[in-house]
């Protein structure tokens, strides 16, 4: 075991946005641990150094954001099968005699978001649409296939960002033309959006869920604000709706129990502390 208080944190370029100090600043706090979570701002170039020092210094790990979640497989000794699938990772546990384990908790996060709220979700049961292609696209198309949805209808504005997902991930996954994401929709049983659009100062996300299952757990990522113009208009078509918040929320539970030995919960309290209410 290492010496001194535990230690851990948040490395990205830029970092002040970051909620994750909040996070488990207040999970810390909960449980009474003394120790620190900090955020901590290295450039692309420094990467590979700045981990040494930290493992130097004594850190039990590090949560990874951009730009560094797809660099950082190439630098650890060992990658999880999820990170592997995914192909970014962001939480990193130093190993007793040096080196790191990287692991994507995102995907997790996502699956156990919608869980908690809605516990008898089945993604087996239908298709799936999932709008944009980024990063967070990714995480949730691995839970997705993991929790065994038959087709999952993947619609981008960069129509090559699809087809490139879809040639990772494999045949479930099925590209569909942004100007055709409508068609995406009938008989659904899960909708995403993995998108900037509906983001505060973005165009909303315009899209008419009415011949999704009437089953349908529609989810969004983005967060700010809580309630997107699209969960609002899913809800009042009677659509089962879940936030991005909770997501980010869940992903830093798995690093926090290794961490600081402890297993978080995700709470209304830690969701009002983290929206800093
Ligand atoms: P993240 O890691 O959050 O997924 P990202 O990798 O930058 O971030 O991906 C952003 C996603 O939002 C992409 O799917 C992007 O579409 P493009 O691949 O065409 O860029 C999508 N996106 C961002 N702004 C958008 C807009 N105004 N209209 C449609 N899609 C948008």
């Amino acid at each position: 075991m290492k010496e001194g208080l535990p230690l851990a944190g948040v490395i990205g370029w830029p970092i002040k946005h970051s909620r994750s100090p909040r996070l488990h600043g207040y999970w810390l706090e909960r449980y009474e641990i003394t120790g620190f979570y900090i955020p901590i701002a290295v450039s692309p170039d420094n990467l590979g150094q700045a981990l040494d020092a930290l493992f130097l210094l004594g850190f039990r790990g590090i949560n990874v954001t951009l730009p560094h979640k797809e660099a950082i497989l190439q630098l650890a000794t060992t990658v999880s099968d999820t990170a592997r699938a995914i192909g970014a990772a962001n939480t990193v546990t130093f190993l007793e005699n040096g080196g790191f384990h990287a692991d994507n908790t995102d995907a997790y996060g996502f699956r156990e978001n919608i869980k908690q709220n809605h516990p008898d979700w089945n993604a087996s049961e239908g298709p799936a649409l999932v709008i944009g292609a980024g990063g967070a696209s990714r995480a949730i198309i691995q839970t997705l296939l993991d929790e065994g949805t038959p087709e999952i209808r993947l619609s981008n504005r960069t129509r090559q960002r699809a087809d490139a997902l879809a040639a990772h991930f494999g045949p479930r996954v099925v590209p569909v033309n942004w100007e055709d994401l409508q068609s995406g929709v009938a008989g659904t049983v899960t909708v995403v959006n993995t998108t900037a659009l509906g983001m505060s100062g973005q165009e909303p996300l315009q899209i008419d869920l009415g011949n999704a299952d009437p089953e349908a757990i529609v989810c969004d990522i983005v967060y700010v604000p809580l309630e997107t113009p699209f969960l609002k208009s899913a809800a009042a078509q009677g659509f089962r709706t879940v936030d991005g918040l909770g997501m980010l929320l869940h992903q830093g539970v798995p690093g926090f129990r290794q961490w600081f030995g402890e297993t978080p919960v995700v709470d209304a309290n830690l969701k009002a502390h983290v929206l800093g209410e």
